[in-house]
C-alpha cells in the first residue's frame, strides 16, 4: 500500500524542516493532498521560495522563515506539531569535504536543536533524513542496518552523529525518533542547476541542452536510485510506526541497483538525444555500489515501495520534459 490511504487524526499537524527544498517540498505537498496541516521551516539557503509558493495560499500551511541552527526558532516552530520530518541540512559530499565546519553546525547542531526542542514540546514521532553514506567503505552488497564501514565524507559523518543523537533521544528521553537513510532520491523538483547538483536532473537538463554531460569514473559505480514518492511513503509510514521501533535507523530505498552508464544511456534514449559522455575523475568521498537491503523497514515501518526505478525515472522525465525551458 502507497502512502495516500494512511490515516492520522483530523487536526494533525506536520512540521516539515528544509520544507522548500526537493524532499521537503514534495513532503509539504502530500500532506497537504491529504489534509492534513503543514508548517514548514526552512532558512531557503538550498531550497527555493517558488517550491513552496503554490501552497501558500491554502489556510493548513504556514511557512516559517528560519534556521534550525536557532535554537529558539526550532522552539517555535514545533510548538503544538504532532509529527516532525526533519529534512532541513547540507546535501553533497563534496561540498562537505570543502566545508566541513558548515556541515557541522547545520547537519548535526541543527537536527539537534530540532530534537531538542521535540522533546521540550511533546512532539508524538520525530522522523529524520539520514542517508546511505552513513555505510562508507563496508563492501557488502545489499547494505543492511548494522553493517556499517568508516565514513568517507564530513557529510556522512553527520548523518551518522545525527543518528546517534537519535538513538540516545529515545533510551534517554523517550523521543519516538526514525532516521531513515534515503539512498539517491530523484524525482520531481530536484534541482538540476550547481556545481552539486545529483546526477539524475543534472544529466536531464544537460542533455536537453544539448551539452556533454560529465560522468565522474568509469561510470560502473551503481546506485539504488529510489523515486520520490518511495520516501514520502517512508516518511508517513515512520510517524504511524508502533514506539518499539523508534530509536533505529532504516533503509529507505527501493531494493534495486543501477549503474551509472545506463542510466545516462535511458536519459539519452528518453530524451532522444545522441550524447557521448566525458568521463572524468572519481570522486573523492564516494561510495562505489549502493543497493538498499529494505527489509527492516519493511517489516517495521511496513514500508513497500511501489516505485521501481524503471516506473519513476519514466515519470521524472515526463516532469522536467513539462518545467525545463
Ligand atoms: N536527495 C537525496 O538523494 C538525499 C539522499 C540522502 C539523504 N538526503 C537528505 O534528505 C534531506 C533533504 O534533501 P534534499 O535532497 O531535499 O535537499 P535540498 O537541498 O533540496 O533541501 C534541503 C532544505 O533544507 C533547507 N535548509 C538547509 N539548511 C537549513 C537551515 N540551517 N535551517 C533551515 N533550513 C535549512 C534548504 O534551504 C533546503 O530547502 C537532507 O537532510 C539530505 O541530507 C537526501
Amino acid at each position: 500500500m502507497g502512502y495516500k490511504d494512511l490515516r492520522f487524526k483530523e487536526d494533525a499537524v506536520f512540521l516539515v524542516t528544509g520544507g522548500a527544498g526537493f524532499i521537503g517540498s514534495n513532503l509539504c505537498e502530500a500532506i497537504l493532498d491529504m489534509g492534513y496541516r503543514v508548517r514548514c521551516l526552512d532558512n531557503l539557503s538550498t531550497g527555493k521560495y517558488e517550491n513552496i509558493e503554490p501552497f501558500t495560499a491554502n489556510p493548513r500551511f504556514t511557512f516559517i522563515k528560519g534556521d534550525i541552527r536557532d535554537l529558539d526558532t526550532c522552539k517555535e516552530a514545533s510548538k503544538g506539531a504532532d509529527y516532525v520530518l526533519n529534512q532541513a541540512a547540507w546535501g553533497s559530499v563534496p561540498r562537505s569535504i570543502e566545508m566541513p565546519l558548515l556541515y557541522e553546525e547545520i547537519n548535526i547542531r541543527g537536527t539537534l536543536n530540532m530534537m531538542e526542542a521535540a522533546r521540550e514540546n511533546g512532539v508524538k514521532k520525530f522522523v529524520y533524513a539520514s542517508s546511505s553514506s552513513v555505510y562508507g567503505d563496508h563492501p557488502t552488497l545489499p547494505k543492511k542496518e548494522g553493517h556499517e564501514g568508516k565514513v568517507l565524507s564530513p557529510y556522512a559523518l553527520t548523518k551518522k552523529v545525527d543518528e546517534e543523537y537519535g538513538r540516545l533521544y529515545k533510551t534517554l528521553y523517550g523521543l519516538d525518533t526514525y532516521g531513515l537513510r534515503y539512498f539517491n532520491v530523484f524525482g520531481r523538483r530536484q534541482d538540476p542547476d550547481g556545481a552539486y547538483a545529483a546526477v539524475i536532473p543534472k544529466f536531464i537538463r544537460q542533455l536537453m541542452r544539448g551539452e556533454r554531460p560529465t560522468i565522474n569514473g568509469d561510470g560502473r559505480q551503481s546506485r539504488d536510485f529510489t523515486y520520490i514518492d518511495n520516501v514520502i511513503e517512508a516518511n508517513l509510514k515512520a510517524c504511524l510506526a508502533p514506539s518499539e521501533a523508534a530509536g533505529e535507523a532504516f533503509n529507505i530505498g527501493a531494493g534495486g541497483r543501477e549503474y551509472l552508464i545506463d542510466v545516462y544511456h535511458d536519459l539519452c534514449k528518453a530524451l532522444e538525444k545522441e550524447v557521448e559522455p566525458v568521463f572524468g575523475p572519481a570522486r573523492a568521498g564516494d561510495i562505489r555500489d549502493s543497493n538498499a537491503d529494505i527489509s527492516k523497514a519493511r517489516e517495521l515501518l511496513g514500508y513497500d515501495p511501489e516505485y521501481d526505478f524503471a516506473k519513476g525515472i519514466g515519470l521524472a522525465i515526463g516532469w522536467y520534459k513539462e518545467h525545463l525551458a
